[in-house]
């Protein structure tokens, strides 16, 4: 059929989608995209003058004000839309363009201008938004009170200048979109208050290590042994030092950098490493399978396991990488007990204080609602401890246990956060086994192999004492030392440090 000549069109088609605009829809469309737009150009220049801009400046500018300025051009569209419904009934579909007639040809080219300058300033902006999801920033501080534990202790950690996104996302399309998902799930769980307290581990959907730390980090590298002092201070009078120097045998995982032996050797390069946990934090260990660089296999079955042999078959089996003893390389809750030994060390605290250590842990692991409870009791605990039992002190000492009192509630607003129900309790630190029990969630000697392999406890096995002092005494007299535990507990592979030692008041 000839459209042309049509008698239902009653209009010329292009002054016909003009006066399409005048519905007052549409209008109110156009009036919100310009808005928008205008928006959009304010918050990105002060985004990009401010020296420190806040998360917030980003959020709005690279996601509110875009939705809008799309919401205003879907209105005109279907201003548009509607108004062509109403008056007009044709059976042509597109408008009619003559790039001959002058008004027509301005027309078209200030709407193909208008569209490519959107369209650009809608790329860059999403670009933007894109990084802004990703920076520290946005993880971190807006959702301050969510994220505060994580973030407070990753800012104190060696990974403080890693972005959040580098160990959470890593690169490639499909965990971005993955974690962008999950991501805006949190987004709303911010924003209507109904996440979690404590934010659980994402343990189970965390990403390979291969795929995040070992873009850092090269596995191969072979570190030999390594020295570390630990120092620790008493509950006594005197705050007693004790020092333990130890080579901790960190050696490496791959036969071509060095001897594949020591810790570094459960490194996924020469052999694999499986286990099956009962519990979902993986802290009980139940089965571990093992394929040597010769290709052996060795299973280790718990003797007291709680799941039957036919539960460990069927159950998912996970593979060891570095998150399984590095569980916590940046969000680091140390224990109340070790951050005021820190303290001591670093002269942050008086070691001249009587009972300071003791004194600063029991504040410390009180139970307090909210922070500024905490605040409160450690700024009245400490100084009535000194006024009741040390009245000499607290008269001589004023500016120390002043001092004390600061440093206190600091330590207290980086290691327990009562708003999030979160404390170094919360997330036990694989590393080690001395808070927590780690190493030995495994080395036990209780998890035996069928041919009567039991992995060790011994305690030369993972470290070599090089020395220990109590005061200024040496504890070590023989030419092997080992090591001298305070009080006398007989076999020390027969307990488990992390029973008394909880990282807060007591041992
Ligand atoms: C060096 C790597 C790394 C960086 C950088 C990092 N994280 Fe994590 N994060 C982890 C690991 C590993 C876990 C899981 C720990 C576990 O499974 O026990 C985790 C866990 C979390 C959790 C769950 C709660 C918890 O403590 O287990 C949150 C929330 C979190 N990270 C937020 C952040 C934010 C926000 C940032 C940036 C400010 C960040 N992370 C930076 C490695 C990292
Ligand atoms: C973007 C790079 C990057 C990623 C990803 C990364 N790290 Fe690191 N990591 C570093 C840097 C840099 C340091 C050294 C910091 C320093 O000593 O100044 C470091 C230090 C460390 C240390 C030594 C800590 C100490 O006490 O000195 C360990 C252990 C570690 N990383 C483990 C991990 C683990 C486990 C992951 C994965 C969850 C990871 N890293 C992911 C860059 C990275
Ligand atoms: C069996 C547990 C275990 C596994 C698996 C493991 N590590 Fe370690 N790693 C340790 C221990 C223990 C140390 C000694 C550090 C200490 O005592 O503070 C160490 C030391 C390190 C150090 C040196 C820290 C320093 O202070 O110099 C880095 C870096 C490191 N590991 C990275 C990794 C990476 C990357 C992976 C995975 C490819 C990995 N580790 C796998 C237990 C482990
Ligand atoms: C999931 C279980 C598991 C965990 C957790 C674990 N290990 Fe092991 N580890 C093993 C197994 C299995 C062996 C091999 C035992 C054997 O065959 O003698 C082993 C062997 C070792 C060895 C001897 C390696 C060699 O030179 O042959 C060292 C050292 C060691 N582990 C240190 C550690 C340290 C330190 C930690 C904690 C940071 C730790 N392990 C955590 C399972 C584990
Ligand atoms: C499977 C390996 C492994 C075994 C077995 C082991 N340790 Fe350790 N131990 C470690 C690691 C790793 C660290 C260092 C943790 C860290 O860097 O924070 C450590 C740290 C220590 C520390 C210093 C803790 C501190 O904070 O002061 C002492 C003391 C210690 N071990 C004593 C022992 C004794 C005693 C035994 C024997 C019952 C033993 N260890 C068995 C791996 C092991
Ligand atoms: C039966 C409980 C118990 C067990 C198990 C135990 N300890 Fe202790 N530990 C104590 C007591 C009590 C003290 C003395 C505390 C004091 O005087 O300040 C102490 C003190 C220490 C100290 C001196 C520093 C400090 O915090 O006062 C170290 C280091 C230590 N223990 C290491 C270990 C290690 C390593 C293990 C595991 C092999 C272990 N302990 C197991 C009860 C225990």
């Amino acid at each position: 059929m000839d459209n042309e000549k049509s008698p239902t069109t009653p209009v010329e088609p292009w002054h016909r989608s003009r006066m399409l605009m005048r519905n007052p829809v549409s209008l109110a469309g156009v009036a919100l995209a310009i808005v928008s737009l205008a928006n959009i150009f304010l918050f990105v220049l002060i985004d990009a003058i401010a020296v420190k801009a806040s998360p917030y400046i980003g959020i709005l500018a690279y996601m509110v004000s875009p939705a809008f300025l799309t919401f205003g051009l879907l209105l005109m569209l279907a201003g548009v839309l509607l108004e062509r419904r109403k008056k007009v009934v044709s059976t042509e579909f597109y408008p009619r363009i003559d790039l001959n007639d002058r008004a027509q040809r301005s027309a078209v080219f200030s709407f193909v201008t208008f569209l490519v300058v959107f369209v650009m300033v809608s790329i860059a902006g999403s670009y933007k938004a894109y990084e802004f999801t990703e920076s520290v920033s946005f993880c971190g501080q807006l959702c301050h009170t969510v994220m505060s534990p994580e973030y407070t202790a990753y800012q104190l950690s060696p990974h403080a200048r890693v972005a959040c996104a580098e160990c959470h996302v890593g690169a490639g399309a499909t965990w971005f979109v993955k974690s962008k998902l999950s991501g805006s799930r949190q987004v709303f769980a911010a924003l209507f208050n109904t996440f979690p307290r404590p934010i659980p581990t994402p343990v189970h959907n965390l990403r390979p290590a291969q795929e995040t730390c070992e873009q850092c980090h090269w596995p191969k590298k072979f570190y030999g042994g390594q020295l570390k002092v630990f120092t620790h201070y008493a509950n006594d009078e005197k705050n007693t030092m004790r020092q333990i120097r130890m080579i901790i045998k960190t050696g490496g995982g791959d036969p071509a950098t060095g001897a594949p032996e020591g810790i570094h050797w459960h490194m996924n390069i020469g052999n694999k490493i499986e286990y099956v946990a009962a519990d979902e934090k993986r802290q009980i260990v139940s089965y571990i399978h093992v394929e040597d660089l010769q290709g052996r296999v060795t299973d280790y079955y718990a003797k007291d396991s709680t799941l039957s042999k036919d539960q460990i078959a069927k159950a998912p089996r996970h593979r060891m990488d570095c998150v399984d003893c590095h569980n916590r390389p940046t969000h680091i809750y140390v224990p109340p007990d070790q951050a005021v030994d820190q303290s001591l060390l670093a002269r942050r605290l008086d070691v001249t204080l009587p009972f300071i250590k003791q004194e600063a842990v029991t504040v410390l692991t009180a139970t307090y609602a909210t922070t500024d409870a905490a605040m409160q009791g450690i700024a009245s605990g400490v100084p009535s401890y000194y006024e009741s039992k040390y009245p000499d002190v607290a008269k001589t000492k004023q500016l120390e246990i002043r001092n004390a009192v600061t440093e206190v509630q600091q330590i207290f607003k980086r290691t327990t956060f009562p708003e999030m129900k979160l404390n170094w309790q919360t997330h036990s630190n694989n590393l080690g086994h001395f808070y927590y029990n780690g190493c030995f969630r495994c080395h036990d000697g209780q998890h035996v192999s069928a041919d009567g392999r039991v992995i060790s406890k011994d305690c030369t096995q993972c470290h070599t004492l090089m020395s220990e002092t109590e005061g200024t005494t040496s504890l070590a007299a023989t030419a092997v030392p080992s090591f001298q535990h305070p009080v006398d507990l007989g076999d020390l592979t027969q307990v488990n440090c992390s029973d008394c030692h909880s990282g807060g008041s007591g041992p």
